[in-house]
């Protein structure tokens, strides 16, 4: 079956002098969606950026905004992000105990509410969230930094979502993120990822609209 591929952008790749006039070219290089990570240093070893960051992007795009929340206990920022213009708010599994109750959270909140897990996570771990997340994000490296090599391992994971969605009869997003580029984006496509996040990827290409072309063929 076809699907259909988009791309998301990473804006931790940007150039945060420059953001505006980046996420101008990542609009015309044809972005679908932009990616937020937001870290919080406990979460993963890196701190990134955070609520006025994530105002600021909305305020300069018409894009939906994808926030990948990788911080501790995301429970205490849901509100504040969609209140920030977040379309989708990722928490991930290992981040908290009330992983469900996040995901009800954010719908009730009226964005669409994504579970990530990492490398390490097998996909039984959320069979139970399927049924309340909108997007499933299957790490394909380990989360806090940009600019990583795929972990091959985690592609299975992705075969196997997108089998737990597919006999569900789920619509989920199903996202990959984590050392996407032009030249390798059928690796996580062809087991059936569907939204394709890329930092490194698009913003060290030479032409960004031909990568992002690329990833979405
Ligand atoms: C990693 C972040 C990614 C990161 C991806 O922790 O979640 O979104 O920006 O960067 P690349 O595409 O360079 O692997
Ligand atoms: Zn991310």
């Amino acid at each position: 079956m076809e699907r259909k591929i988009q791309v998301a952008p990473s804006l931790l790749s940007c150039d945060f002098g420059h953001m505006a006039e980046d996420i101008a070219s990542l609009e015309k290089a044809g972005a679908d969606i932009l990616h937020v990570d937001v870290m919080d240093g406990m979460f993963v070893p890196n701190i990134s950026f955070g609520q006025p960051l994530v105002k600021t992007m909305r305020a300069l795009t018409e894009l939906p905004l994808d926030v990948h929340m990788m911080v501790q206990n995301p429970e205490r920022y849901l509100d504040e992000m969609a209140a920030c213009g977040a379309d989708i708010i990722t928490v991930h599994f290992e981040a908290t105990p009330h992983a469900h109750r996040c995901l009800q959270r954010i719908r009730e909140l009226g964005k669409i509410p994504g579970i990530a897990i990492n490398p390490g996570t097998s996909p039984e771990a959320i069979r139970y969230l399927l049924g309340d997340a909108g997007l499933v994000l299957v790490m394909t490296v380990n989360p806090g930094f940009g600019g990583q090599k795929l972990i091959p391992s985690a592609l299975e994971k992705v075969r196997e979502v997108r089998r737990m969605l597919d006999e569900t009869g789920s619509s989920a997003i199903l996202e990959v993120d984590g050392g996407v580029t032009a030249e390798n984006a059928r690796l996580y496509t062809e087991p059936g990822a569907t939204l394709l996040v890329s930092g490194t990827g698009v913003f060290k290409a030479a032409d960004r609209a031909a990568a992002i072309a690329k990833m979405k063929a």
